[in-house]
């Protein structure tokens, strides 16, 4: 896959020794209160304990028979996720859009595509959502646009146009007024080959971090920046509860245009990767300081506006994909120049292997390393493999689904989940080249089918197409077989559904007041079986929750560490298997099993 192939490049880049920026000698990164007003009735404001919810627009529920989803198809659905406990829905992008990369090649950024309504269906989504104390947030993608975009357009028609420095162009090496000579450097596309497209026209390459199709801006450009301060505003004052940035790290690109360093496997040699490239590191385009005035300026927009007559804030989040905790701390900002309220935290979420030592490292540097800031825990999205494939082991998948929801609700923070987690939707990529609709897929086949598989429509029921569409439609991706037992209907029916353990899990994390805005303290560190942590307010109650990630049976003893001042637990929820009346020396968990307890 694509993105985990992003994240290893991350981790390489750690492994040959690229500096890891230390936060100790900066301003401990803190949360920016000045503007913020109302805050909930916990102390905390919505976006610090909140549940957000990513829907991929296209997939989630159709209701004009097209095959494709749509906004009206959102709006029919709010009263689910209201049930399901979210706070906030991101929508993967829905502005006008060739469809290349399904959205993230926006050729208009203050409308809707037809394909998904009209911006007054999309006010009747905000309005609907709110009365359900539900937000809407946008993709804002600020990396590229598409090449429809007018914009680039205008850049593309002449040298001497407007328009021509908001994008990245560059002679080649070596060209000469008859020869384009070669690329200007080795970069190169996430989606494979060269990261920069020659133009016969203006006989210059322009540079393109993801598909040819989606030209990179030059953030070096001012107008560039007021250009997209008035689409964040537009959008706020639509009512929208913030954004999530796309692709925020790779705004800027190294100016002296050096090559990126070729990856080297454990035997010190080069390798190529799913698209049949060298494997590089892309330090020289990924990760730039630039990026850090650009949050600050939006941050400091994004303040001006009020909370939309909801309590607390609006949000920017980020997607953060990045080599370390430090670094991620980072993008939050200082209390001076706040960035991101919630980055991303994928150190966590994308482990990839259910290893406990992993996330008791990850899930302690995320309580430690991030200064009074909110972690946003994410495990999934449309851009990688279902949990299934990452984490499942084809026995006992719904019972680790349940251990991964336990992790993402039950530690301190805010939880990001995709649509179809909550039942347990399997990753199911197409088995032909020629059904392949992602063009990634096609181009990385068959190592790499592309993301096809995650973003199959959402299974509401067992009918022909799973209540997605109408029976008769074609969607736009097929209904996976499964979606005749793993669906909505049935797991609503089913007290111990996965769908069942969400409900549980956001409600708790509501409710109990050690989960709302507990601290959160690793147990019994030394167990490579069984990962344990206890959640504690200033209060004398205390929350322990115990995850059993192994397919055996195992009892843990939590008393030791602990120092409770008592041993008896009051269940507050637990998986069939896991022994209850409980105390803290013995907490019985069956394979897989989750218990959660407080001891008062
Ligand atoms: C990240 C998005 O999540 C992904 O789907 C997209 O292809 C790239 N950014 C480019 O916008």
């Amino acid at each position: 896959m694509h993105w985990t192939k992003h994240i290893a490049t991350c981790a390489a880049a750690l492994l040959i020794g690229v500096a890891p920026f230390a936060v100790g000698g900066q301003t401990t990164p803190t949360t920016h209160m000045s503007k913020m007003k109302a805050a909930s009735a916990n102390g905390k404001d919505w976006w610090q304990n909140a549940v957000i919810y990513e829907i991929y627009p296209r997939s989630f529920q159709d209701s004009n028979g097209d095959g494709i989803g749509d906004l009206n198809g959102i709006t029919k659905r709010l009263d689910y996720l209201r049930d399901l406990g979210v706070d906030a829905v991101w929508l993967s992008p829905i502005y006008p859009s060739p469809q290349v990369d399904f959205g993230y090649d926006i050729s208009d950024y203050q409308n809707i595509d037809p394909q998904y309504g009209t911006l007054a269906d999309f006010d009747k989504l905000v309005s609907e959502a709110k009365k359900r104390h539900i937000r809407v947030v946008m993709d804002m993608v600020m990396n590229h646009s598409s090449d429809k975009h007018k914009w680039f357009l205008e850049s593309r028609s002449s040298r001497t146009n407007p328009y021509r420095d908001w994008y990245v162009w560059q002679d080649g090496k070596g060209q000469t007024e008859t020869s384009k000579g070669e690329v200007p450097n080795n970069w190169q596309s996430d989606f494979g080959h060269s990261a920069w497209e020659w133009d016969e026209k203006t006989r210059q390459y322009y540079y393109h971090k993801f598909y040819i199709q989606q030209p990179d801006f030059n953030w070096d450009n001012p107008k560039v920046h007021d250009a997209f301060k008035d689409i964040i505003k537009f959008w706020l004052n639509r009512g929208v509860g913030g954004f999530r940035f796309d692709a925020i790290t790779t705004l800027y690109e190294d100016p002296n245009l050096i090559d990126d360093d070729v990856m080297k496997d454990k035997d010190g040699k080069s390798f190529t990767n799913a698209y049949g490239d060298i494997a590089l590191n892309d330090t020289r385009t990924n990760n730039l300081p630039g990026v850090h005035p650009v949050m600050q300026e939006v941050r400091a927009t994004m303040d001006t506006f009020g909370a939309n007559g909801f309590p607390g804030t609006r949000v920017l989040i980020g997607e953060t994909y990045l080599p370390n905790v430090a670094e991620l701390a980072k993008q939050y900002g200082t209390s001076d120049k706040p960035e991101f309220q919630l980055p991303m935290d994928t150190q966590v979420g994308f482990i990839n292997k259910l290893d406990v030592a992993a996330f008791r490292a990850k899930l302690t540097d995320a309580e430690t390393q991030l200064g009074s800031n909110t972690p946003l825990f994410v495990f999934d999205n449309h851009d990688n493999a279902r949990l299934d494939a990452r984490y499942g082991d084809g026995t006992h998948d719904t019972d680790i689904q349940r251990v991964i929801a336990t992790m993402l609700f039950a530690s301190r923070g805010t939880s990001l989940f995709y649509y179809g987690d909550e039942i347990g939707m399997k990753t199911t990529p197409p088995t032909r080249k020629e059904d392949v609709k992602d063009p990634v897929g096609l181009t990385g086949w068959p190592k790499d089918k592309g993301r096809d598989g995650e973003r199959t429509p959402m299974q509401w029921e067992a009918t022909a197409n799973a209540g997605f569409t109408t029976d008769t439609a074609k969607p736009w991706l097929p209904v996976p077989p499964s979606a005749s037992t793993i669906n909505v209907q049935a797991e609503k029916a089913d007290p111990n559904s996965l769908l069942a353990w969400y409900r549980s899990l956001t409600k708790l994390k509501k409710s109990n007041a050690d989960l709302a805005r507990g601290d959160e303290k690793m147990l019994d560190t030394d167990n490579s079986k069984v990962l344990s942590w206890e959640r504690h307010t200033s209060g004398t109650s205390r929350v322990v929750v115990a995850v059993n990630f192994t397919a055996e049976a195992q009892t843990v003893n939590l008393a030791g560490g602990a120092k409770m001042p008592a041993v008896h637990l009051q269940t507050l929820l637990k998986t069939p298997g896991a022994a209850d009346p409980a105390s803290l020396g013995a907490i019985r968990l069956g394979p897989y099993g989750v218990y959660i307890g407080e001891a008062k």
